[in-house]
């Protein structure tokens, strides 16, 4: 192992909160060091070093923002990169709802412009585009802008910041909505962000987030979610905070369900009339005293506890003979896999449906990758679900494996056999 510190060029520590700058942050949660969750590898770099980076946890008590100090460069995590939105039938569905809803809610008409912000291979760009929307991807992976764009998705292969919204407004105008989904978390600047946003909308557009919400994770220990590229897990107070330093207002938020419970939230300039959504959820938090550190203390034991039921479960289901793979080679599953070590003396390999993952190892404990048709093929006894997030779809899809005896574990919060 190779534990690399602040000597990396692609390894950067912050001093402060990535939100509010304060100084004093507690560290509540160790995870690693691992290896980024998404560096899969080919079976010719098994026998080479892999880079692991710290994996620590901090709250920090002024705005409640719990996130990661130490980051590794955007450039090692996403240039070339494997995660892809259309591979989940639950994205694309969630997706192409997201884009009905704020044309309609918003008035969208064929003279606007939406802009996605790490736009992925296009799927939400889809549905705008399919209501008569002009649309604009940014996407920094290069293979997956690409993909986008053979798909007919307009998409500058870029970080976004400032200088590429100001090229932007150049060559299309302002955006009346940009997007931001499953994005804001991967970003160590927020700060350049919202700048950038600023510059590229209208004086009345909206900016829409959709994040992974502190409030779930915590109530459902879902701690595989935390890796390197997840630098923040954001409460809404923090995100009040963020937005208020830039004068924009977080006016109304949703919860929906996808990665195991996100919020929406919805952003203009000030002053606009803050709907009730947001009061409530702001006092939820507070009720839940998202600010203080012994909640976070109380998690990581959750965390640690789960570690052990989890290990010493699947120890017994392979000491009794049972065959077991993985389902989904996922990030947050390395972050499960790795912290727990779960390597192949317990899983056999991981199936999942993304072709370049397939025929490759996964970081740290390094068990290969498969293609989904090996599942019904070699009947395991059990099947580790690591894309947990997609339970009811993945159930759905596997029937033939479940009528024939197959059985599915839900490793979080506590590992259960649906
Ligand atoms: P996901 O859980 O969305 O994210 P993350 O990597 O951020 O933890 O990743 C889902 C993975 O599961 C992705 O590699 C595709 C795979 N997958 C399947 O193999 N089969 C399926 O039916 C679904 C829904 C996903
Ligand atoms: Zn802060």
């Amino acid at each position: 192992m190779e534990l690399h510190l602040n000597s990396r060029t692609d390894f950067t520590r912050n001093k402060g909160c990535r939100v509010c700058k304060n100084r004093t942050l507690y560290k509540f949660l160790k995870l690693g060091p691992t290896p980024p969750a998404n560096s899969i590898l080919k079976q010719e770099q098994l026998l080479l070093k892999e880079t692991f980076y710290p994996l620590d946890i901090y709250l920090c008590p002024e705005c409640s923002l719990v996130q990661l100090k130490d980051v590794v460069s955007p450039k090692t995590l996403f240039t070339d990169y494997v995660y892809l939105t259309g591979m989940a039938m639950t994205m694309k569905q969630h997706f192409h709802l997201l884009a009905v809803e704020v044309v309609n809610d918003f008035n969208l008409s064929k003279d606007d412009l939406v802009i996605d912000i790490g736009s992925n291979d296009g799927t939400l760009l889809k549905g705008f585009r399919h209501l008569g929307i002009k649309t604009l991807g940014i996407e920094p992976s290069t293979n997956i802008a690409l993909i986008a764009k053979r798909e007919g998705i307009e998409t500058i292969n870029d970080f976004f910041s400032v200088g590429v919204a100001k090229k932007i407004v150049q060559s299309k105008g302002h955006a009346q909505v940009i997007t931001g989904t499953n994005v804001f978390a991967h970003i160590n600047d927020l700060d350049g962000t919202l700048q950038a946003v600023d510059n590229l909308l209208t004086s009345d557009g909206i900016f829409i987030i959709e994040v992974p919400y502190l409030v779930d994770l915590l109530s459902k220990t879902e701690f595989d979610t935390m890796y390197h590229e997840h630098l923040s897990y954001f409460s809404l107070r923090s995100l009040v905070t963020l937005f208020k330093r830039f004068n924009l207002e977080l006016f109304d938020v949703k919860r929906i369900p996808v990665h195991g419970g996100s919020i929406r939230c919805y952003v203009r300039r000030v002053p606009s009339e803050i709907k009730s959504s947001v009061h409530q959820l702001l006092s939820l938090e507070k009720d839940l005293k998202l600010g203080i550190v012994d909640t976070y203390l109380e998690f990581a034991t959750k965390v640690k506890n789960t570690r052990i039921q989890l290990t010493s479960f699947l120890k017994r289901l392979k000491e009794e003979g049972n065959g077991i793979i993985g389902y989904g080679a996922t990030a947050k599953g390395n972050t499960l896999l790795n912290y727990c070590k779960i390597g192949t003396e317990i899983l056999d390999y991981i199936i999942d449906n993304t072709p370049f993952k397939q025929g490759l190892y996964t970081p740290g404990m390094h068990i290969p990758i498969m293609h989904p048709n090996r599942l019904v093929k070699d009947m395991p006894d059990y099947v580790l679900l690591l894309a947990w997030n997609y339970l009811d779809e993945i159930l759905e899809k596997e029937q033939k494996y479940r009528e024939l005896g197959g059985k599915f574990i839900v490793p979080l919060p506590e590992p259960k056999i649906v």
